[in-house]
């Protein structure tokens, strides 16, 4: 059922239009990990989407978060992502058909997969639309996807501090692209419905050590003087403290291809 592709080696002249996670692929599982009971469930319901037993893409694949266990049940999953260490690390963990390459330009022909799974993927893409076009046209089905909606917490509150300290100190934090979770009010889906919420208790230590290591895609850009500033702050708030509540809502998130396909790369105005 699942065919080997290996074809992880630079192809010649790749445009490299989001984030490359290359940086972060030691950590990534270990600070992205969600409970067992938490993936099942995501994995249960993308797997109650993946039912015509055709092709499917995981377009941003990563370390093979959801792309590996899926293979694992018996899904013909093939992955893109354009960091070489994320993939190497999805193909430790036994994923197979990782391909190098960009979103933006993805090395298929037209309507070559059943369904195209992105998750946490387009916040990375400054020219998203054209990301979702290009899905758009390799796909017959739909697009899925798993929105993290972040809802008030204490955890949600360390966050705004230190992204508030950070403007205060000079440098606005924003994502190049759109998160997945707010697509929905870009593109209205065609299914968008809640799975779970997933509230528990994070170590504060363990929070700030991911921070002042800039362990997530936000940080990167920000001058090493604001975020020693702003790790300064975070310190004199919450250093002492044992642990924060984060408080999450999962989706399900589901758009037909043809209908995005309509997608323009300049559209501002939510496609109905
Ligand atoms: C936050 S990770 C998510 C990985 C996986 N989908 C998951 O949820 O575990 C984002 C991934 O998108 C990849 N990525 C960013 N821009 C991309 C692009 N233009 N084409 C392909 N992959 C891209 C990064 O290298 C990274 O592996």
């Amino acid at each position: 059922m699942i065919r080997t592709i290996d074809r992880a080696i630079h192809p010649p002249g790749l445009k490299v239009t989001g984030r490359s996670f290359d940086n972060i692929a030691d950590r990534f599982d270990d600070t992205r990990a969600y409970p067992t009971e938490v993936m099942d469930l995501i994995i249960r319901n993308l797997s109650e989407r993946l039912t015509t037993g055709g092709r499917y893409l995981d377009a941003g694949i990563g370390t093979g978060r959801f792309a590996e266990p899926l293979q694992r049940i018996g899904f013909d999953i093939t992955g893109v992502d354009i960091s070489r260490r994320m993939l190497a690390k999805a193909r430790a963990k036994g994923t197979e058909n990782v391909i190098l390459g960009d979103i933006c330009a993805l090395p298929f022909q037209d309507k070559a997969f059943e369904h195209t799974m992105s998750v946490h993927v387009m916040h990375l893409i400054a020219d998203w639309r054209c990301a979702i076009s290009e899905i758009a046209r390799v796909t017959r089905g739909e697009l899925l996807s798993v929105g993290f909606y972040k809802e008030d917490s204490e955890v949600e509150e360390f966050r705004r501090f230190y992204l508030d300290v950070c403007r205060d100190l000079g440098h606005e934090i924003h994502h190049a692209g759109v998160m997945e979770r707010d697509l929905p009010e870009i593109i209205k889906p065609d299914r968008d419905e809640t799975l779970t919420r997933h509230i528990h208790p994070v170590d504060v230590q363990t929070m700030i050590d991911n921070y002042e290591t800039r362990t997530f895609s936000d940080q990167w850009d920000v001058p090493d003087d604001v975020h020693e500033g702003a790790m300064d702050a975070l310190m004199e708030r919450y250093g002492g403290l044992n642990q924060l509540i984060s408080r999450e809502r999962i989706t399900l998130i589901a758009w037909r291809a043809e209908r995005l396909g309509a997608l323009s790369p300049d559209q501002t105005k939510t496609v109905v």
